[in-house]
């Protein structure tokens, strides 16, 4: 059995048709029937056009979002099946990224504050042990490669880079099982999103990380991802190796993805 396994999932939103008094109600199938597995220590990367489903199928796999059936297996537990009290405690097992690390820090905490928090949602003891608080905050600053010196420092007072490596220490805090990182690169400069790609690379291979790369751009998700999927209308259309789906798409869809890439045009 996989780390991660996803069977027949689906996430429909009722909306209601012709008014207040209409009996028609439809569904937007958002994530419909979706399979998938993810091994432990490698990065899927979840490719396709903004409304395709990527954020209600991460939502739905990280039981933010009620399925409408299916199930979500992580390391061998049926997360659908749990009750509800039980799944607020498996939260902390799944930490995101997002694509705006200024919006997504407290602007009013510091790079301590922040990770020392963070630190404590999985190990509360530590709240009453400044030093060893202290010591792991240093430690998680040094794994994104940032001076633990600047601890006392607020998020503007980072570039766009850093304050994306601090949302990538805050996501390591808790030791989570799975990473959901959705579009963390999208709001960097090109020569910064490189930086960022090689790090979580690099975290994957130090720590045996399993993540969920989410993106619209099919040539950074090759970059980073062990495997690739390939989203559209909530259905996955295209599953495979990176290199096997860049080079030899099956799907129009994934045709047209790549046919969206510049110089991948330029050079074709
Ligand atoms: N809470 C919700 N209620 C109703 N429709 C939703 C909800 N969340 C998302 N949707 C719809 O589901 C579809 C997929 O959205 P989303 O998962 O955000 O796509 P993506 O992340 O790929 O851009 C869209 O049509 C969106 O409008
Ligand atoms: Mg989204």
């Amino acid at each position: 059995m996989a780390f991660l396994e996803l069977h027949d999932l689906k996430t429909h939103f009722p909306v209601r048709e012709g008014g207040l008094f209409s009996k028609e109600t439809t569904y937007i199938k958002a994530v419909d029937g979706v399979t998938l597995k993810i091994e432990k220590g490698s990065i899927l990367g979840l490719v396709g056009e903004s409304g395709c489903g990527k954020s209600t199928l991460s939502r739905t796999v990280m039981q933010l979002q009620a399925s409408t059936s299916g199930h979500v297996i992580l390391d061998g537990e049926d997360l659908t099946a749990l009750p509800r009290h039980e799944v607020r405690s498996r939260r902390l097992d799944f930490q995101m990224i997002f694509q705006d690390p200024y919006a997504s820090l407290n602007p009013r905490m510091t790079v301590y504050s922040t990770l020392a928090e963070a630190i404590c949602q999985r190990h509360p003891n530590l709240k009453n042990d400044k030093d060893a608080l202290t010591k792991k905050v240093s430690e998680l600053m040094a794994t994104v490669g940032l001076d633990a010196r600047f601890m006392r420092k607020y998020p503007h007072e980072f570039s766009g880079g850093q304050r994306q490596r601090i949302a990538i220490a805050r996501a390591l805090a808790p030791e989570p099982k799975l990473i959901i990182a959705d579009e963390p690169v999208s709001a960097l400069d090109v020569s910064i999103q490189s930086q960022i790609l090689n790090l979580l690379l690099d975290l994957r291979d130090d720590l045996g990380l399993t993540m969920i790369f989410i993106s619209h751009d099919l040539s950074v998700v090759r970059y980073i991802a062990d495997d690739i999927a390939v989203m559209f209308a909530g259905k996955i259309v295209e599953y495979g190796g990176a290199e096997e789906v860049f080079h030899n798409p099956q799907h129009d869809y994934t045709k047209k993805l790549l046919s969206a890439i510049p110089h991948i045009k330029a050079t074709a």
